[in-house]
């Protein structure tokens, strides 16, 4: 399965790589030779907000998480002194060439009434997104398009949590930039590793063991917001004031419980997965795994700890002489390094900080430098490699 997912992939990534390389073949303005070099005067860097999203598949009976994915991108003009963030004057729009379509594959449009009490078309996201569009400006010098509604299902029935989408910049009408990112997505939520009960859905176990134990009436509710009594900040949703938080409730209740799961990662149990393999990235590649990072359930669910928002850092580990990392009480998702480059336009996403194990993350940094890794190469964004040297902090140079 794995094996050939990758290979699958692999070879998604090199036909979207030929491509690309025949359209840059007719269009002067947007050429790239292979070393970095570049005749382009607006380049675009594309990010999702996570390395995974992770969504129900079958909401007539409970969700969890709905089909939400936030892609951003940054756009930068490369002419003149230095390098200049647009986030004006251009028009900034997203597709997905191999996932068009999500209505024919969840059932999300038909319980999302019930669910969440408002009513959606078809394909359409929570914030208004469809499968394509425009982005729109962040306020924080980038562009993004919220909540795009995508499954982990392509058109071809096959499955790809790792999906490429282009993002193509217009100024007057021309195309000046394209790129192409990842918009990761999956439903391997594998509660059924351990809720498969004969003669009933694993939904259906879930509902009827939370109502044995805390004489809820779930079953009879169907479908079940489970945000709807326990807060869950990745919905903004604040749950009831006397219950646990979704996260504090699944983590506590069952870090004991873990042994039944009989996998050698234990988060992969419910996050995606032992197929997905949402870690994926220079820290897995060199050894590491969840709980180094997260340490363990007991923790994840500690009491005093808030969900979403306590969450590792980079500096908590990285250091380095005259380097900083994020800015102060703020995620790493949210922060920008040199000349107000978000973190994520040059390393990537949490979880997929490049270079990545799976081929598709790293399309864009071999489009735009080259090679993969980290955006290290100063000419993506600079005209002429700079003489002062490299500063990884936000602002300009010396703030
Ligand atoms: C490693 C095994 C395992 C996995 C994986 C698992 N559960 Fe459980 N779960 C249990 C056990 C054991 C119980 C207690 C069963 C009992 O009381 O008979 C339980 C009980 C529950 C309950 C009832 C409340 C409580 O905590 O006692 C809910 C709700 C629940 N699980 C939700 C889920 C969801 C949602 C998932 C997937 C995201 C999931 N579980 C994945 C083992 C697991
Ligand atoms: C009608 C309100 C309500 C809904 C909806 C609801 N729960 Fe609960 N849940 C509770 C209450 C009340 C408790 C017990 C008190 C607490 O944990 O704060 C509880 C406890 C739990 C626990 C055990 C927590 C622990 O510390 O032992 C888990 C796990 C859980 N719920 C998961 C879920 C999941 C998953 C869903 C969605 C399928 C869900 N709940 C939907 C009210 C609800
Ligand atoms: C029994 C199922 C289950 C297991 C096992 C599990 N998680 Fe989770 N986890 C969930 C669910 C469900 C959510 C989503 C909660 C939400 O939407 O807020 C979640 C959300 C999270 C979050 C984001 C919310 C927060 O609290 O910041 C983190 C971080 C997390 N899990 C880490 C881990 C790690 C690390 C492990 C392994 C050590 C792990 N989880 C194992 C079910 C599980
Ligand atoms: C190298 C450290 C590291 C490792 C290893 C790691 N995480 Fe994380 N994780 C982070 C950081 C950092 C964040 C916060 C990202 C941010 O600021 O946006 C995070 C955030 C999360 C979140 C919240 C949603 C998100 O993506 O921001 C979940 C869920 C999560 N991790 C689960 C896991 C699981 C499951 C594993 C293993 C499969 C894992 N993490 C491995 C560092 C790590
Ligand atoms: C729990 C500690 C820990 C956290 C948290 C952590 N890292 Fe790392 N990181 C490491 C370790 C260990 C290595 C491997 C170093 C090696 O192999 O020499 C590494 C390697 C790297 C590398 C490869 C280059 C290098 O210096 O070796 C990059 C880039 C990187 N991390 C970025 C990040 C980013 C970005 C974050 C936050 C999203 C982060 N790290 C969070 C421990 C951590
Ligand atoms: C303009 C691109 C760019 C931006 C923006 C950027 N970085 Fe980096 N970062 C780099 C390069 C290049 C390296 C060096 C990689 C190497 O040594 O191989 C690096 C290295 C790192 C390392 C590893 C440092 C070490 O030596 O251990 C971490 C951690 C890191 N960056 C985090 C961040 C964070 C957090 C942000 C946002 C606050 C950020 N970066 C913004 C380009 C960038
Ligand atoms: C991802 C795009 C990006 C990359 C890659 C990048 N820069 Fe920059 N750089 C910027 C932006 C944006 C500014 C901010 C200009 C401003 O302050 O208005 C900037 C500003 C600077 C400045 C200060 C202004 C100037 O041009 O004199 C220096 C020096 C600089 N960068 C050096 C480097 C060096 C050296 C490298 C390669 C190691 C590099 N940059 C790679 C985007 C980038």
């Amino acid at each position: 399965m794995k094996t050939s997912r990758f290979w699958k992939c692999g070879a998604d990534v090199a036909a979207a790589l030929l491509v690309c390389f025949i359209l840059c073949a007719g269009c002067p303005n947007t050429s790239n030779s292979p070393d970095g070099t570049t005749s382009k005067s607006v380049v675009v860097i594309g990010y999702n907000d996570l390395g995974m999203h992770c969504m129900n598949q079958d909401f007539s009976e409970l969700m969890i998480l709905p089909p939400f994915n936030t892609l951003h991108a940054q756009v930068i003009e490369r002419g003149g002194e230095a390098p200049r963030l647009l986030a004006s004057g251009v028009t900034v729009s997203y597709s997905i060439a191999s996932n068009t379509t999500s209505r024919d594959k969840t059932n999300f449009w038909t319980y999302v009434e019930p669910l969440m009490g408002v009513q959606l078309a078809p394909d359409i996201g929570l914030a208004g997104k469809g499968l394509s569009g425009h982005m729109d400006p962040t306020g924080e010098n980038d562009w993004f398009a919220r909540g795009i509604p995508i499954t982990p299902l392509e058109d071809d029935g096959s499955e790809n949590p790792y999906p490429l989408a282009t993002i193509t910049v217009e100024r007057d009408a021309v195309a000046v930039a394209d790129t192409m990112a990842v918009v990761p997505i999956s439903w391997e939520i594998n509660c059924d590793l351990c809720h498969a009960t004969e003669g009933i859905s694993v939904a259906t176990d879930i509902l009827r063991k939370h109502d044995a134990r805390f004489g809820t009436a779930l079953e009879n509710s169907k479908p079940v917001l489970c945000a709807g009594c326990h807060g869950d900040p990745a919905l903004g949703l604040d749950g009831e004031a006397d219950v646990s938080s979704l996260s504090h409730a699944m983590h506590g209740s069952h870090a004991s419980r873990m042994e039944g799961a009989g996998i050698d990662n234990m988060c992969y149990a419910c996050h995606p997965g032992q197929r997905t393999q949402c870690l994926r990235d220079v820290h897995f590649s060199a050894g590491m795994t969840c709980t180094d990072c997260h340490i363990s359930m007991e923790a994840v669910a500690e009491a005093s700890r808030r969900p979403w928002v306590d969450l590792p850092r980079c500096d908590g580990c990285h250091g380095r002489e005259n380097w900083s990392f994020e800015q102060a009480d703020t995620l790493y998702r949210n922060s920008v390094g040199h000349g107000n480059v978000h973190c994520e336009a040059c390393h990537g996403s949490p979880h997929a900080i490049l270079p990545t194990t799976d081929p598709a993350d790293n399309v864009q940094s071999v489009q735009l430098q080259g090679h993969s890794g980290p955006i290290d190469t100063c000419t993506v964004c600079h005209t002429s490699t700079p003489d002062e040297g490299f500063f990884h902090h936000s602002g300009g140079e010396g703030d």
